[in-house]
């Protein structure tokens, strides 16, 4: 076999550890609280096979054929309105889609940093930002955050401690975050713009969950409220998905960004995958033009919420071994194992109980809290999560 050389990045890459864990999931009995994977039970089957077959019907050529790299015209002018819904008056200019909102990011990256930039991400934060950062390159700074999402407070201190535009730019999961679930109050997202402001700060708001509110009151995007606040125009770029509240197999997700940074982001686009699927974007286009996501969401949320109800009932039994934050929205709780026991010692023995769940470490970019652990209760149904928590309490016991 050749010698194969490859790039630095890639010399010795460690993989997704969510990746990692789906090998158990083809154990017999398994159930399992660790992808973020919505529903199986909520996929709006019917709609969406109409809005295929329609698709199709009345459009098969635009199905077929090479689509335009920022996205089909109908899509976004279909986004834009689903963006006025959510509070953001945006122009169709503004909008790319996306082969689903990881696309985003990664776009992003290449557009706006140099190997060697500062980024900020939340700690703990998603783990395939901290990923494509480090492929990138980047370094990552953690930003601190609590119940309530990022502490702008200690975040304030951080960036008056670092020479001015040392931090290119923050990523954040503002509304029902990943892993924690958290979701920033009004409060700190007006602070944190206003530091986007004073710190000539841009911001990379992640927001595939903000539509999954089954708690509380809804509260403005940062992309909405940075028109609000003095300095932060600008400075707010948006990315959304249809993953978590239609299917993330159609793969298609959005960007609104200002005019210079979504124009540079199409352009990185055409050698990355040409356009995003035409195919998956007409039935998207049929979806959302027949309603399909309005009619579902009340449903969905419904649905979620009895999900989550259920396993903090079942999680208040459990009481003793791990302590958790509820949350208003989203799929994920996120807990901390008490007396220190560590997550992945625990995970060992869950996976002999024939339940899986996502040690904490993969969250963090650095000093990762060994005794945190992340659960979805968004796949297994009622049932399963009442005996997943059953069989999660027994593995407490032998650990
Ligand atoms: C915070 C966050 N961003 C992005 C994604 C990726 O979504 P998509 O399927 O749109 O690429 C996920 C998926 O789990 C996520 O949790």
């Amino acid at each position: 076999m050749p010698d194969y050389r490859f790039s630095s990045a890639f010399q010795a890459p460690t993989g997704s550890v969510i990746r990692e864990l789906f090998k158990y999931l083809s154990l017999p009995g398994m159930i399992s609280f660790a992808g973020g994977y919505p529903a199986a039970q909520f996929f709006d089957r019917e709609p969406l096979a109409e809005a295929s077959q329609r698709a199709f019907a009345e459009a098969p050529l635009d199905c077929l054929q090479y689509g335009a790299t920022e996205g089909l015209p109908a899509l976004r002018a279909e986004l834009v309105k689903l963006m006025g819904r959510r509070g953001s008056e945006v122009a169709m200019d503004d909008v790319l889609v996306t082969t689903g909102s990881q696309q985003g990011l990664d776009l992003l990256i290449k557009v706006l940093l140099e190997p060697g930039d500062t980024v900020m991400v939340e700690r703990p934060g998603y783990p395939a930002a901290l990923q494509a950062l480090r492929m990138g390159g980047m370094r990552v700074l953690s930003a601190v955050t609590d119940r309530d999402g990022l502490d702008t407070e200690q975040l304030e201190q951080q960036l008056a401690g670092l020479p001015t535009g040392t931090v290119r730019l923050l990523y954040c999961v503002p509304t029902f975050a990943n892993p924690t679930g958290a979701c920033l109050t009004l409060e700190r997202r007006e602070h944190l713009l206003a530091l986007a402001a004073r710190h000539d700060l841009l911001i990379i708001e992640d927001d595939p969950y903000g539509a999954l509110r089954f708690a509380g009151e809804a509260l403005p995007s940062l992309l909405a409220l940075s028109e609000r606040i003095d300095g932060a125009q600008g400075r707010v770029v948006h990315l959304s998905s249809l993953s978590k509240v239609i299917a993330p197999g159609l793969r298609l997700g959005w960007m609104v960004a200002p005019a210079a940074i979504a124009q540079r982001c199409r352009i990185a686009k055409q050698t990355v995958d040409l356009c995003t699927s035409p195919w998956a974007q007409q039935i998207a286009v049929e979806y959302l033009r027949a309603g399909g996501l309005e009619a579902a969401l009340p449903g969905l949320v419904a649905g979620y919420r009895e999900k989550a109800q259920r396993m903090l009932t079942g999680l208040a039994g459990l009481e003793e071994y791990l302590e958790v934050s509820p949350p208003a929205g989203g799929m994920f709780v996120w807990g901390k194992c008490r007396r220190g026991v560590a997550a992945k010692v625990l995970l060992e023995k869950a996976i002999e109980q024939r339940v899986l769940f996502v040690p904490g470490a993969a969250f963090y970019a650095e000093a990762p809290e060994m005794d945190s652990l992340r659960l979805s209760f968004a796949a297994p149904d009622v049932g399963q999560i009442d005996v997943g928590l059953e069989r999660l309490a027994q593995a407490f016991k032998t650990v």
